[in-house]
């Protein structure tokens, strides 16, 4: 099979502007009219930089020196940062990273979506954006030539597990222990067997899921045991698929509370979850209190999950229907609601991607729909939302892009307005955009 061949990279240091910030939270520059993104250079900065990629379209580089500083540049707190792709946005202040992020959705919403909103939401964050992430898959690597095995998020740009002693975002019982897990591992029969670890941390207790590709030996259980004991985390092993994930010894009991619903949300350790929780309960209040609810209000929460907006919705709404793709997730939404007494919550599991027709609830009517979709967005479904013509849409997005088209649909073909939109500090220093949007039926 023929080669693609790399187009080969002019040598030395070159300089550049930046102009502004890309989506993903690179500077982008243009040197002989070719645009190029830099790692580590920030808007209205003057920095020397190293080619480290050339295409058609555009160049990349990595900035070797700052000679004109921006004022938003901070020292990153992670001896790892510019090697590890964890987060890539640390030089700059916390407070500029959302201002950056704003402009992101609101130039996205108009280029893509052609829509403005009427009102910018003031930027939703939290006091404090380290030690937040509670969910996270962590590469595992025996590498032969250092001798030892590495544990961590993959190196920027590239497939290697970088190689991490600690993180700075992960949950803080978690983000200590990368290099006491890589020396765990190294010290088992199948160092170059384990894969990668799964994280997922509740309020109380918090799990390490070992995918391991051969089983391990008795004296490799003692050593799991042991560590689960120091470090007071549950282990589980994943020998095979999703399915075949057992806890080493006791289950772990996870959980997050919502204290402002009096609510305590189970989940399992592969379900889906927010993985800010402090940001999380923000959102939540932010989502309610733009919905504007009245005790007669009926709600739909479409792409429910396990309830995270659904049980706070029931609280205050006289109905809410649930629907979500994932059965296990609405096993969960439906024991949760349980749980907390919570009789007027409904759910349904339904593949909100593909033709809706004989679903109970889809000629029921709502006063407000709430939808929080995956990355790909909610078109599908835009359509007949427009049919069921709720007041109030509430969308959380993940991905601007598809928020920009979902947006732009509703506004122009749908009959809606877009009311009010912002965006929240889900995922502090990486280039993640977490956005709500706030859509109002127009009067006729
Ligand atoms: C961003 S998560 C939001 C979950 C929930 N609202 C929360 O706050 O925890 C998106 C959800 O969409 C669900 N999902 C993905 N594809 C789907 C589909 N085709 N139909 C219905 N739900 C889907 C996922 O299982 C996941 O629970």
């Amino acid at each position: 099979m023929a080669r693609r061949r790399r187009k080969r990279l002019p040598e030395g240091d070159f300089d550049a502007s930046i102009e502004s910030l890309s989506a993903e939270g690179r500077g982008v520059a243009h040197v002989d009219g070719k645009t190029l993104f830099l790692h580590g250079g920030l808007p209205g900065e003057q920095v020397r930089f190293r080619y480290t990629r050339r295409q058609k379209r555009h160049d990349e580089g990595i900035v070797t020196e700052v000679i004109e500083a921006s004022p938003d540049r901070v020292e990153p707190k992670c001896g790892h940062f510019g090697v590890c792709g964890g987060c890539g946005l640390q030089h700059m202040a916390s407070t500029a990273q959302l201002m950056a992020k704003q402009q992101a959705l609101l130039d996205t919403l108009m280029h893509i979506g052609k829509v403005e909103p009427e009102r910018v939401l003031a930027p939703l964050s939290n006091a404090t954006t380290w030690g937040y992430r509670t969910k996270a898959r962590l590469g595992a690597k025996y590498v032969a030539k250092k001798g030892r095995v590495l544990v961590g998020f993959r190196e920027r740009g590239g497939s290697f597990v970088a190689d991490l002693r600690r993180c700075e975002v992960l949950d803080e019982r978690i983000g200590g222990l990368i290099e006491p897990l890589a020396e765990l591992i190294g010290g088992l029969s199948i160092r170059d067997r384990v894969a990668q670890i799964e994280v997922a941390a509740g309020d109380a207790d918090s799990v390490l899921i070992f995918r391991v590709l051969d089983e391990p030996s008795e004296a490799d259980l003692a050593r799991l045991r042991a560590f689960a004991a120091a470090s007071g985390q549950h282990i589980y092993l994943q020998p095979g698929g999703p399915d075949s994930i057992v806890p080493l010894d006791e289950a772990a009991r996870l959980y997050y509370d919502l204290p402002a619903w009096d609510l305590r949300l189970d989940f399992l350790p592969t379900d889906f979850t927010q993985v800010n929780i402090a940001m999380n309960r923000r959102m939540i209040a932010l989502a309610l209190d733009l919905l504007a609810l009245q005790p007669d209000d009926r709600v739909l929460d479409l792409f429910c999950g396990l309830g995270n907006f659904t049980l706070p919705l029931a609280r205050q709404a006289r109905e809410v229907v649930g629907v979500e793709g994932d059965a296990g997730l609405v096993q969960r939404a439906r024991d949760n609601a349980s749980r907390n007494d919570i009789d007027n919550a409904r759910f349904h599991v339904a593949n909100l991607y593909e033709p809706l027709q004989a679903e109970p609830w889809l000629n029921e009517s709502f006063d407000k729909v709430l939808l929080d979709p995956p990355r790909s967005g909610a078109r599908e479904i835009l359509a007949w939302l427009g049919r069921l013509a709720p007041r109030h849409i509430l969308y959380v997005s993940c991905y601007p892009g598809t928020l920009a088209r979902d947006a732009g649909e509703l506004v122009a073909k749908h009959g809606y307005r877009l009311a009010a939109a912002g965006v929240m500090d889900m995922f502090p220093h990486t280039g993640h955009v977490e956005s709500i949007a706030l859509f109002e039926r127009k009067e006729h």
